[in-house]
């Protein structure tokens, strides 16, 4: 049956894979329900079209043909940030112009907060999208008001518990540290993507049952609606890949002939940088426990080397049939492969929900940010990942066995396997993610197509200042 699409909504993913993967995954359920979707992208890792031809895309002259920002440093986000302003109003103006009030709404990730600025200017209802867990966010938000509280921190309190943020300690402090302290510009970032401006309600991939003390204190927080409706692979009715780079699928005829649940898949996400020496310990520690393994090495993710040369020699030859080694893996596809049976992870939160919906459990070795967050939710609350101390050949070796090999690995196990049963419940009819996701379209489809004029804002969007007008806003 056709369906008369009437309304349109503006997405705006913020260009790194861990951001556009749920942001072109909420698009799809959108469309599945009835909306015309645009996605108005960066240049920069730009979207495969051809995955998305029910879509309508507008690409934004980011200005970043000469720069490199593979890393999301601040100065690089904030450019975006400030890059992208006048090509996202100039697009609206003239597609309001053909559409009239048949946009709905713009949903934008919050690290592109430079759409609420737009938006307001317009009078265009806007919904911030978070692809971060909640309990990240509650972090950053309690932090916020006495950063003085936490930092700076002396070494010998590393291992203390962070006030008011069981279960972290100060070494999982999710922002960027130097000399024990956060400096002033990262903590002012942070606060830009947690301020909604003036959004109406806030999309989130997680699940009610799983973060449900951390949502209602967020809700608490920010007093407009919440939509927990993840996670989103799975609501995905149909899924295309999302993959800014080409998926080795020749793993997956690796994977068909391994034993079930005798194989670690190892990635490290699509950011994370780690040195030589760790890939070599890594590498031991894989060698010597013995295990069926796949190994995703991005290139660029050991600095300084390319790819995988900086393995020791002869490494590959050695392990021979045991072991293999991919670019880039077809992720979703590997983890619900039967002959998988743990994930060594950096803890990004779409692996997290991607590992626990196909009821794999985790050692988790964090690298940045909300990984931090995540790995201590994954080991001490819902204890279905072992934490790996010590990036050592011979404590990665003895994590692995303990995970793949141990009664407690079969505990973490049987855990896994009880929580992507709630999973399963909170996406079925009458499940919580099913009931957010139909009050988040009968929400969108009874907004005002155009708000109430905003009051005057300092900073206006066309400020060429390199501080968001939002940050000016707050302060
Ligand atoms: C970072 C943050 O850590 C994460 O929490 C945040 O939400 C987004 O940015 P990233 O390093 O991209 O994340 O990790 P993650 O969130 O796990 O996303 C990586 C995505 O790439 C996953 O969807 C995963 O399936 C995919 N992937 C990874 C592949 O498809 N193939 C690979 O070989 C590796």
């Amino acid at each position: 049956m056709k369906i008369e699409r009437k309304q349109s909504v503006v997405l705006v993913p913020c260009p790194y894979q861990g951001h556009l993967t749920p942001m072109l995954q909420l698009g799809s359920i959108l469309y599945s329900q009835g909306f015309s979707v645009i996605v108005a992208h960066t240049q920069y890792n730009a979207p495969n079209y051809s995955n998305y031809p029910q879509f309508v895309f507008h690409s934004m002259d980011d200005g970043f043909q000469v720069i490199d920002i593979s890393f999301p440093s601040l100065e690089n986000l904030y450019s975006m940030n400030e890059n992208c302003k006048v090509h996202l109003r100039d697009y609206l103006v003239t597609m309001m112009e053909e559409v009239g009030n048949e946009l709905a709404c713009i949903v934008y990730d919050n690290v592109m907060f430079f759409v609420d600025d737009v938006a307001t200017q317009l009078k265009v209802p806007t919904i911030v999208l978070s692809t971060f867990s909640a309990a990240f966010t509650h972090s950053m938000i309690t932090i916020f008001p006495q950063p003085e509280k936490y930092f700076p921190f002396e070494d010998s309190q590393l291992l203390d518990p962070l006030p008011d943020l069981h279960p972290l300690r100060y070494k999982d402090v999710p922002f960027f540290v130097i000399n024990n302290t956060v400096p002033e510009a990262a903590l002012e970032f942070h606060r830009a993507i947690c301020d909604i401006g003036s959004s109406v309600a806030t999309i989130w991939n997680t699940m009610q049952d799983l973060e449900s003390s951390m949502l209602l204190r967020l809700q608490e927080h920010y007093k407009v609606p919440f939509f927990p409706i993840g996670p989103f692979h799975k609501m995905v009715p149909l899924a295309s890949s999302t993959s800014l780079l080409e998926e080795d699928n020749s793993c997956i005829e690796w994977l068909d002939r391994q034993a079930p649940n005798s194989v670690l898949y190892v990635s490290l996400g699509s950011l994370a940088t780690i040195d030589d020496k760790e890939l070599i310990e890594t590498a031991w520690g894989l060698a010597n426990s013995e295990q069926p393994f796949l190994w995703v090495i991005r290139p660029g993710s050991i600095s300084g080397f390319q790819c995988a040369e900086a393995l020791p020699d002869g490494f590959e030859e050695m392990i021979g049939e045991r072991g293999r080694i991919v670019k880039w893996a077809p992720q979703k596809q590997v983890l619900a492969h039967p002959a998988i049976g743990g994930f060594y992870t950096h803890c990004g939160w779409n692996s997290m929900l991607e590992s626990i919906s196909e009821q794999v459990p985790m050692i988790c070795r964090p690298i940045i940010a909300d990984q931090l967050v995540n790995a201590r939710y994954l080991t001490q609350i819902y204890k279905v990942g072992i934490e790996l101390e010590v990036i050592e050949r011979t404590v990665i070796e003895k994590t692995i066995m303990k995970l793949m090999l141990s009664e407690e690995g079969k505990d973490v196990k049987k855990r896994v396997v009880d929580m992507k049963q709630n999973i399963v419940a909170a996406m079925q009819i009458g499940g919580t993610s099913q009931k957010n996701l139909k009050d988040l379209i009968d929400f969108i489809s009874v907004l005002p197509s155009r708000l109430p004029p905003p009051t005057p804002v300092v900073g206006a969007i066309m400020s060429s200042n390199h501080t968001s007008s939002k940050c000016i806003r707050e302060s």
